[in-house]
């Protein structure tokens, strides 16, 4: 039915041993086990989110997402979460056969500790010199992510970066290509310059079985692209960690905040310490007010620009075959 593009997606379809090679990145709080496991159970690649959970919240997570499918799935860990080490035995305990890093480098070991209890090893890279130190060694793919992307971004777009890594890499490597891919048209073509799959985060964040709050998803279906913009940094002192989401009051108030601070560091009110952590915390909880208590006025609502694709609430297995149906249609032009 879909055999063009299941040809192109062969290396992808055995590496993560789905039907198609489309991940649902993990995002926080929408990433638990009813839309990972809807997404599994659809054919695709669900990632659980670990975010800040402790070892046992995800040991639960998971249980509980096996529970719901017995397709497989991975989970992803942020690389600078203090107990990584033992979320990584969480997942071996649970024989994970995926875990995703995210987030920064992978610290010394945290490769090896995955590798060594069976699992395959998913690995970011901003960098092409970097991608190829980590999968020469041990990662066994990568996924490249543009600024496009929702959440937490680079500076590069997709497109540029698929041009960039993808002919040096994608002979060698299994390459996944992520951000802004709201169609199957834009499937068809990273397939056809070598990824060996994909991974979308935004088309699925509405999905029927997704448990975000009812505002959350009207906010994405009212949203056009512009709205899903990077975080601004006002003063080069105050380092902000660029993330992309649908403006609101909250990322006025974040604007207002910099300056806010920037002025009591210049008056010498506050060190700089004490400035760049106000920043830091500005967000914390945010992502979970939006996405669980439905709080997208000062809420994080983190979303990629193909956020204007999204329109209604569909079951993750219907956006997937609309996705193949398109991909396959494409790539049967011509
Ligand atoms: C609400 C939201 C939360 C996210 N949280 C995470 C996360 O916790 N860890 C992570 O690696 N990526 C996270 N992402 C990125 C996604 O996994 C995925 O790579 C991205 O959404 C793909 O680009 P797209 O949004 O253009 O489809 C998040 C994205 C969104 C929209």
């Amino acid at each position: 039915m879909y055999d063009k593009t299941h040809s192109l997606m062969q290396r992808g379809r055995a590496f993560l041993g789905t039907e198609h090679a489309i991940l649902c990145g993990a995002m926080s709080w929408v990433s638990e086990r009813n839309l990972v496991a809807a997404i599994s159970n659809a054919g695709g690649f669900g990632v659980i989110a670990c975010g800040a959970m402790t070892p046992d919240l995800l040991d639960a997570e998971i249980a509980a997402t096996k529970a719901l499918t017995g397709k497989p799935f991975g989970v992803n860990l942020i690389t600078m979460h203090p107990l990584l080490f033992d979320l990584i035995a969480v997942c071996a305990n649970h024989k994970v056969s995926h875990v995703v890093l995210a987030g920064g480098i992978p610290p010394k070991g945290s490769v090896e500790a995955i590798k060594e209890a069976g699992a395959k090893v998913m690995v970011f890279a901003p960098t092409l010199a970097l991608a190829k130190r980590l999968l020469r060694s041990g990662a066994d793919a990568l996924v490249i992510e543009g600024s496009e992307a929702g959440g937490h971004i680079g500076p590069v777009a997709t497109s540029v970066l698929a041009q960039e890594f993808l002919p040096a890499l994608a002979e060698d490597y299994v390459v996944f290509v992520a951000g802004g891919i709201g169609r199957g048209e834009m499937i068809a073509s990273y397939l056809e310059m070598g990824a060996s799959g994909v991974q979308l985060g935004t088309r699925f964040a509405c999905a029927s079985e997704s448990i975000a709050h009812p505002n959350f998803k009207q906010a994405f279906f009212r949203a056009n692209a512009r709205d899903a913009e990077a975080s601004v940094q006002v003063d080069p002192r105050l380092p902000v960690i660029p993330v992309r989401a649908l403006k609101n009051k909250g990322t006025e108030e974040f604007t207002a905040k910099q300056r806010e601070v920037a002025a009591l560091l210049d008056a010498g009110k506050v060190d700089m310490e004490q400035a760049q952590l106000e920043i830091e915390h500005f967000w914390a909880g945010a992502l979970r007010r939006a996405v669980i208590d439905g709080d997208v006025e000062t809420g994080s609502v983190m979303a990629g620009q193909s956020v204007g694709m999204v329109s209604r609430e569909e079951p993750a297995a219907e956006i997937i075959a609309q996705l193949m149906t398109e991909s396959e249609a494409a790539l049967s032009r011509g």
